[in-house]
C-alpha cells in the first residue's frame, strides 16, 4: 500500500509508528473543491494544526477560523496576516484574548451576550483596535454526526440565542461597535439537507444588521469516511449559497461577502495513521462465539474519534500473508475496554478484515480531521510523530515526543 507514491512500510520504516501521515496531493484536491464554493473560505483549523497544512491553506488563498487565541497566534506564526483570521472564541474569552485581538487588529465573533459586552468595554477602555465585531447566532436548531458535535438548538452551549438579536444590538450600540458579521455554525459533521435549511434561517437574521458585510455559514460540510461508499456530494451548496446571497444582496442594495469555514472535508481524506499490529487475543461470548482481537500500538491517546463518537475509519493491513477475512475486532493499548477502534455507536463490533499477525502494519483511514488534534498523553503516551507525504517524498513534521519532553515540564514546574 502506498500514500502517494510512497510505501507505507517504507514510512513505518523511516519514521517508527504510530504515525500520521498527510497527503498533500489529497490535501490540494479537497481545497479545490471547496474553494468553489464560496468567494471566502476559512480553514477551521482546530481540525488539524499541522504547520505544513496551514502552509498549503496560504499558498492556496484559504484564511483562517480559529477558536482560541493560541489557534490565532499558531495561524500567524505560520504566516497568516492578522486580515485572514477570524477567532471565534468558543462561549467566553479567557483574561487576554480580547486585549490580544485589539492590539493585533484581529477580528472577533462573539458567541454570547457577555462577550459583545467585554469586547465593547475593552474596546472604549483601551481605544485602539477594530470596533467592528461579527455575531454567532445561535439559530434554534442544530445537526451533527454526533450530539457531542451539535452546536445549534436550546441544547447547545455555542452563539446567540436568535431571539435576543435586539439585546445584541442594545450592547453593541452602547459601546460604539459596529456589527458587520453575522456566523453561525450549527454542527460539526453534518448534512446537505440541513445546511440548505440553515442558511435560509441566517439570512433572514442576518437582514436585521444594518451595517452587515459579511456572512459566515460556519463549517459542518458532510464527509462520508467509508471508501465502499459514495464520497458525499457538496458541489450542490454553491448554488445555494449563491442563492442566499442573491436575497441578501438584493435587500441591503449593496454586495454582502459570503464567507464559509469547514475543518473536516478539508483534512479528513488526506489523513492516515499507521500503527503496527502487536498481538492477538480472543476471548468467548455467553453463546461460545469466539471473539478474535488484533491488538495495535494505535490508541485513542492517538485518535480518539472511535472511541469519543463511535466514528467510523476504514482500517487496512499491511502484511506479506495476511489470513482470510474474518470477524475482527482491533484494539489499542490503552487500559480502558473502549479503546477499540472498530466502533458502531459507541460500542465496540466486529469488522470483516483479513487477519493480521503480530509485526504487520495497520493503515486506519480519514484520520486527517480532529485526529492528531486531539490526541493526548493519556497513559503516559507520547505524542506522534507526523509526516507530510508529497509525490515520492515523505518528511517528517513533527518529531514525536519522548518521556523526557513529557517529565521536563512537569520538573520544570516543581523545580
Ligand atoms: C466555530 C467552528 N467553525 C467551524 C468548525 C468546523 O466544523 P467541520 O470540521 O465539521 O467543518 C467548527 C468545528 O466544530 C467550529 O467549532
Amino acid at each position: 500500500m502506498k500514500i502517494e507514491s510512497v510505501e507505507v512500510r517504507e514510512i513505518a520504516r523511516n519514521f517508527g509508528t504510530p504515525v500520521y501521515v498527510y497527503s498533500l496531493e489529497m490535501l490540494r484536491r479537497s481545497i479545490a473543491e471547496i474553494k468553489e464554493l464560496s468567494p471566502v473560505t476559512r480553514y477551521a483549523m482546530k481540525a488539524c494544526s499541522n504547520g505544513r497544512i496551514l502552509q498549503e491553506m496560504r499558498n492556496q488563498g484559504i484564511k483562517i477560523d480559529a477558536v482560541s487565541v493560541y489557534e490565532v497566534q499558531r495561524a500567524q506564526r505560520a504566516g497568516f496576516k492578522p486580515e485572514d483570521i477570524c477567532f471565534t472564541s468558543d462561549v467566553f474569552f479567557n483574561s487576554e484574548d480580547v486585549r490580544y485581538c485589539l492590539e493585533n487588529n484581529i477580528f472577533v465573533n462573539c458567541g454570547t451576550l457577555g462577550m459583545v459586552e467585554e469586547y465593547g468595554r475593552a474596546w472604549k477602555e483601551m481605544g485602539k483596535g477594530k470596533n467592528a465585531i461579527s455575531i454567532r447566532i445561535n439559530p434554534g436548531e442544530g445537526h451533527g454526526h454526533s450530539k457531542k458535535t451539535n452546536t445549534g438548538g436550546p441544547y447547545s452551549k455555542h452563539g446567540i440565542w436568535h431571539e435576543n438579536l435586539n439585546d445584541v444590538k442594545q450592547i453593541a450600540e452602547k459601546y460604539g461597535l459596529t456589527i458587520s458579521g453575522v456566523h453561525m455554525h450549527i454542527g460539526s459533521g453534518g448534512d446537505m439537507e440541513h445546511l440548505k435549511r440553515i442558511t435560509a434561517r441566517l439570512v433572514e437574521f442576518a437582514k436585521q444588521f444594518a451595517e452587515l458585510k459579511t456572512i459566515n455559514f460556519g463549517g459542518g460540510l458532510p464527509y462520508q469516511y467509508d471508501p465502499d461508499r459514495p464520497q458525499e456530494d457538496i458541489t450542490g451548496y454553491k448554488s445555494i449559497l449563491a442563492e442566499r446571497m442573491k436575497v441578501l444582496d438584493s435587500h441591503f442594495g449593496r454586495k454582502i461577502i459570503c464567507e464559509i469555514e469547514p475543518g473536516r472535508r478539508f483534512v479528513a481524506g488526506c489523513g492516515y495513521l499507521i500503527g503496527e499490529v502487536r498481538s492477538l487475543n480472543h476471548t468467548y461470548d455467553e453463546n461460545r462465539k469466539r471473539l478474535d482481537y488484533v491488538l495495535t500500538n494505535v490508541g485513542f491517546c492517538h485518535l480518539i474519534r472511535p472511541m469519543a463518537y463511535g466514528s467510523y475509519h476504514p482500517i487496512w493491513f499491511v502484511g506479506d500473508d495476511l489470513g482470510p477475512e474474518q470477524d475482527i475486532i482491533v484494539a489499542g493499548p490503552v487500559c480502558e475496554s473502549g479503546d477499540v477502534l472498530t466502533q458502531e455507536n459507541e460500542e465496540p463490533v466486529a469488522r470483516k478484515l483479513p487477519m493480521p499477525k503480530a509485526g504487520d502494519l495497520m493503515v486506519v483511514g480519514g484520520a486527517g480531521a480532529y485526529g492528531f488534534a486531539m490526541a493526548s498523553n493519556y497513559n503516559t503516551q507520547p505524542l506522534i510523530a507526523e509526516v507530510v507525504v508529497d509525490g515520492d517524498k515523505a518528511t517528517l513534521t513533527r518529531r514525536r515526543q519522548t518521556l523526557d519532553d513529557i517529565l521536563r515540564e512537569e520538573s520544570e514546574a516543581s523545580a
